[in-house]
């Protein structure tokens, strides 16, 4: 694996000559991590099935998990996906921005289904994330990427979370430091007369539902639990080797403490460890510390996690979200 540390903001990071190894390396299959403003992808070429296949197999995913692919722009996305008046004025609000849309998918894409787990639909993504955008414009594909974590563990924020998870499965490591966002995109599906919140994510329900002028609804209810409308939705997810606890009253002193705002739990000063995600009480910056917060509490040994209450507008729905998937029970 070999790792390339860029600065987004130097004027010429495109020519470093790891840019076009990176984007070889893509065009026979490899997998690369790619940091994005959301989180940091385990990228492959959408449109070869080997390199797709490459990618559950380093995640040890479910194969019925479909995978949301990168493009550069709008006019790109709208190669693989049929938007609507809706999609469109979503994708022009959001993009490029943590936002995935969930479209019909165009007979005539070369995205392969392995992809999209053969659905007649694609999830499509034009992120914030300059790295992402440069690499499938430079090899002209689009680009399939999940969180570049092993599945079911805490997503990667920094290319060091990725190396100690997937290392020895990657060709290269593109690091450009922590992501601003820090929590996956919002996904959004337009597949029929109802739009739905399919997870909630680094765009806020409502200003979703501001563009639409309507509200989101919940998943389909006949989306089974081993096949729902995102797959990615299973119920125990971002587990943390520690056990979570939301909602916590109190501090204790064997337990890692996963603060927010700027009133500290009884007995925080003597928590074996403790980490704010917001002193201020700021969802979005919460947003960008969480998966952070949570490795590194998981790290001080402690068994236990205790959560302070966090509310629920906002990006705090996406935070809630993770938090109770990182809390459920594990198989
Ligand atoms: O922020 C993000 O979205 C990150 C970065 C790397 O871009 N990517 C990410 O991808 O979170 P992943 O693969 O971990 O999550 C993809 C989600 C899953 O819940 C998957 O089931 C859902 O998108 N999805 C993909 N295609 C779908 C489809 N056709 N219909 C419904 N859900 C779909
Ligand atoms: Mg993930």
């Amino acid at each position: 694996m070999q790792r390339w540390t860029l600065d987004i903001n130097s004027p010429d990071w495109q020519s470093d000559p790891e840019a076009e190894a990176v984007c070889a390396a893509l065009l026979t299959g490899e997998l690369v991590a790619v940091p994005t403003e959301t989180v940091y992808g385990l990228a492959a070429d959408a449109t070869n099935p080997t390199a797709c296949a490459r990618i559950f197999a380093a995640k040890g995913r479910p194969q019925f998990n479909p995978l949301i692919s990168h493009v550069p722009t709008l006019e790109a996305a709208r190669e693989h996906g049929r938007f609507d008046d809706r999609a469109l004025a979503l994708a022009d609000a959001f993009w490029p921005g943590p936002l995935t849309l969930v479209v019909p998918k165009r007979t005539s894409s070369a995205i392969c289904d392995l992809a999209t787990a053969g659905l007649e639909t694609v999830a499509l993504r034009v992120p914030d994330g300059a790295v992402m955008r440069f690499l499938s414009a430079r090899t002209g594909r689009p680009l399939a990427a999940p969180s570049a974590n092993r599945s079911g563990r805490i997503s990667p924020t920094r290319a060091a979370d990725v190396i100690s998870d997937l290392g020895e499965a990657l060709s290269f490591v593109i690091d450009a430091g922590p992501c601003a966002v820090g929590i996956e995109s919002t996904i959004v599906g337009l597949t029929d007369a109802t739009p739905r919140l399919l997870r909630p994510g680094g765009i806020a329900r409502e200003d979703i539902e501001k563009v639409l002028g309507t509200d989101l609804k919940s998943p389909a209810a006949d989306a089974q639990p081993d096949a729902p409308a995102a797959p990615g939705m299973l119920l125990s997810h971002y587990a943390p080797n520690a056990r979570l606890l939301l909602n916590a009253q109190q501090a204790d002193p064997e337990d890692g403490l996963l603060s927010f705002g700027p009133s500290p739990l009884p007995g925080a000063q003597q928590a074996r460890a403790e980490v704010n995600l917001s002193a201020s009480g700021d969802l979005t910056e919460a947003a960008a510390n969480l998966f952070q917060a949570m490795r590194h509490l998981d790290s001080s040994g402690a068994d236990t996690i205790r959560v302070q209450f966090i509310p629920s507008f906002g990006l705090g729905e996406a935070i809630n979200d993770r938090l109770r998937r990182a809390a459920a029970p594990r198989d």
